[in-house]
Formats: C-alpha cells, structure tokens, sequence
C-alpha cells in the first residue's frame, strides 16, 4: 500500500466548495486501484483565521506544510474581509516561494463535452508553463513620494536561473508533446527584462535543435489565442502574463472554473501545491454552483505528477464522460450543481474504473 500525506486547505469562497468534491474523486481512484491511500490533514487556514489570528497561516506554517508530500488547495482571496494583497502574499505566494514551486503548469484544451465560446473552433491543446517565482511579482519597489506627487515603483526581477529553468521545462514537455514551445515577449516595449527574457529563451533553445522555437508578443499571443489556439503547443511565459494567459486559456475552453495548475517543486525537495487557476469567486461563493471540475482536473494533475498517470487519464475521462451527457453548471451555460456535478464526475470515475 502506498499512503500519501497530503495538506489540504480549502481556503476561501468556492475553495471551501469544489475542494471536498475532488478529494471524493481522489478518493474513487484510490479504491480503483487498490494500493493507494490518502492521509488528509486539514488546515483552516484563510481570510476567516486571519481575522481571528492577526496572519494568514501560524509562524510555522511553511515548515509544517513541508512534512507533507504534496498541498491540495482551493483558493485564498475575500477581499471585502481582508485586501488580496495580505491574504495573498501571507499564504498562496508565500507557499509558492517557500516551498520553491517555481514552475507552474496550466494545461488548456477543448474538452470533449463543452462548446467554447469560440465559433467552431479547431480542437486545441496547449500548456502554459508560468516562472512561478519572480518577475513581476516581485516586493521590489515602494513609495517614493506621498500626497498630490504620490509616485509608488514596482521593480520587475528576473533572473538567469529561474528564466532558464522555465524555459528549460517548456522544451522537455515540449518533447513529449509536439515539439513547440512559443516564448510569451514584451521586449518590443519593455526594455530591460524582455530583451534578456529573449536572450536567454534563445540560448535555451539552442539545446533543443528537435523543438520549433519562436518568441510572440504578449498582445499578440493573446489574439492568436481567440483566433487560432490549435497553433499552440507549449507557451513560456513570466509569472504576470502567464498568469493573464490562463485565465484567457480557461476562457477559451468554456470557464476559467475549470481551468487547472499545478505549482510544481520539480526537483521534489519540498511538496508541489495543487490549484486551480480559478480563485475564490466571492460573486457565487455560499451558493453550491461552484464548477468542480478546475479542482477535479487539479487533482489529475497531482496524480500525474505523483506518477499515476492512468489514473489521472481516468479522471479526464470521467469528466468528459459527464459533460458530454451534459451535466454542466451555470458558468457552462447548464443547471447542475457543485454537488450534482461532483456526483456525476465521480460515479463515471467508477464507470471507467471496472
Ligand atoms: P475568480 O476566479 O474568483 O472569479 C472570476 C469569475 O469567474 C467570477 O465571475 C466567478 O464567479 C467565476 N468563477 C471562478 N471560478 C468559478 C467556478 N469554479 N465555477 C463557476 N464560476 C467560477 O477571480 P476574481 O473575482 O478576480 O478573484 C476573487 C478572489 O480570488 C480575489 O481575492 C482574488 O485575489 C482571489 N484569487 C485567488 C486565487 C487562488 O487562490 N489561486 C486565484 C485567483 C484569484
Ligand atoms: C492565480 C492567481 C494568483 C496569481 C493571485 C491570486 C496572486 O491569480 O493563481 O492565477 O496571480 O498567481
Ligand atoms: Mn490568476
């Protein structure tokens, strides 16, 4: 048997719904397969605990999050209780940088089941692969004036190992795909991180003599995205435009509340955080409408990463399965609820899983 400790937190808003129904699929899968099991431990930690506790998570947060093989989390954010930049930066970012997940990858496809809002699109398939640990999310910078010549600076920082390293992972999955990896630039404009960005996708290539490399500017990409997103194979992008990028992926496939990602560690020094692109949706949050399946597909995620992959291809399978017999939520245009949907998913986990 092999038995997994896992840090589940919840988080806010929708978090608190859509995460307890992936854990159910983890869960079917589990029995499906016979030799694994999982040890939840849950942690309350949200904008709720920071009201009563003055911090996001308790002094020793991060290194008791490091115990755990791997963190499966909702979303953080109610940003009438408590601004996103506390909330945020006190616990998803923090985690993020902490535990050195500095590569996020945020797969986007049409799903057989869903029309996209796209006329008739051609199937696609592409991953985002985000740097997860700098660029422009950066605490570099501050005010410099106050009142009427208020002026505030925001320094951008990027550095040759963490760029290389993004671009370096695009290529490898890039091998396993289709041999395509477009770098997201801004260096028409941005004059000091984009030129480098460029100059170092350029000399990470130049390894990968078997992929096809080009740079596309990020306004550009985003229209390439709504007019042809079956060019796209694997896209690299700096931690803000992958960021825009994937909300625009889930777009595209129908609802960013099923758009999944996957913060990974990939040397495996510490746990890999697991969570949606999607955030806390405090506009239907309470209502138990919340789409599952960005969580679910989430989950299939971790179970690649953690090295069952067929299980993972079960999971995508059940939600495909669903959606095409139309068991949808309000954000895809049907009726079901978190609940429903969740109930579906997981019965045709056990369909596929006989
Ligand atoms: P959001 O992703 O929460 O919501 C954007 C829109 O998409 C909303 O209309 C929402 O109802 C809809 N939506 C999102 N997920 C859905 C789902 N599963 N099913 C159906 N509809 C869904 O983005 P926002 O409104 O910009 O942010 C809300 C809060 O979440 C903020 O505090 C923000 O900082 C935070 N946030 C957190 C994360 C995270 O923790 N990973 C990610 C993004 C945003
Ligand atoms: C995401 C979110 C976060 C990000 C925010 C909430 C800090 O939008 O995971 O996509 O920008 O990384
Ligand atoms: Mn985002």
């Amino acid at each position: 048997m092999n038995a997994y400790n896992i840090a589940v937190i919840p988080g806010d808003g929708i978090g608190k719904e859509v995460v307890p129904a992936a854990l159910r699929c983890l869960e079917a899968v589990a029995d499906i397969h016979g030799g694994l099991k999982w040890n939840w431990t849950f942690f309350p930690w949200n904008c709720e605990y920071y009201l009563q506790h003055g911090e996001m998570m308790p002094e020793d947060g991060i290194s008791t999050l490091k115990q755990f093989d791997q963190i499966f989390l909702g979303a953080v954010g109610m940003p009438e209780l408590v601004p996103d930049h506390i909330s945020l930066w006190g616990l998803l970012v923090r985690i993020r940088r902490e535990c050195e997940q500095s590569i996020n990858v945020r797969p986007a496809k049409l799903l057989r089941g869903l029309d996209s809002p796209l006329r008739n699109p051609e199937p696609f398939d592409f991953v985002v692969v985000r740097e997860n640990s700098e660029g422009e999310y950066s605490q570099a910078g501050g005010a410099i004036h106050s009142g009427e010549d208020e002026l505030v600076v925001q320094n951008a920082i990027f550095t040759r190992r963490q760029t290389a390293k993004a671009m370096k992972y695009a290529f490898e999955l890039a091998a396993e795909r289709r041999q395509s990896v477009v770098s997201a630039t801004k260096s028409n404009g941005i004059v000091h991180s984009m030129p480098f960005w460029d100059r170092v996708f350029e000399e990470v290539g130049a390894a990968y003599p078997d992929a096809a490399a080009r740079s596309v500017h990020i306004d550009a990409l985003c229209a390439y995205l709504v007019m042809r997103p079956q060019q796209f194979d694997v896209i690299v992008a700096s931690n803000l435009f992958g960021d825009i990028l994937t909300d625009l992926g889930g777009a595209i496939m129908g609802s960013i509340g099923i758009a999944p990602a996957a913060n990974l560690n990939v040397e495996r020094k510490y746990p890999s955080m697991f969570e949606p692109v999607h955030g806390s949706a405090p506009d239907i949050a309470g209502k138990g409408i919340a789409n599952p399946i960005g969580q679910i597909w989430t989950a299939k995620q971790m179970l690649d990463f953690m090295g069952y992959p067929e299980l993972g291809e079960l999971v995508l399978g059940a939600i495909e399965d669903s959606l095409s017999a139309g068991v949808k939520t309000g954000d895809l245009g049907g009726t079901a609820t978190t609940e429903e949907a969740a109930s579906d998913i997981l019965a045709r986990i056990y369909q596929r899983g006989k």
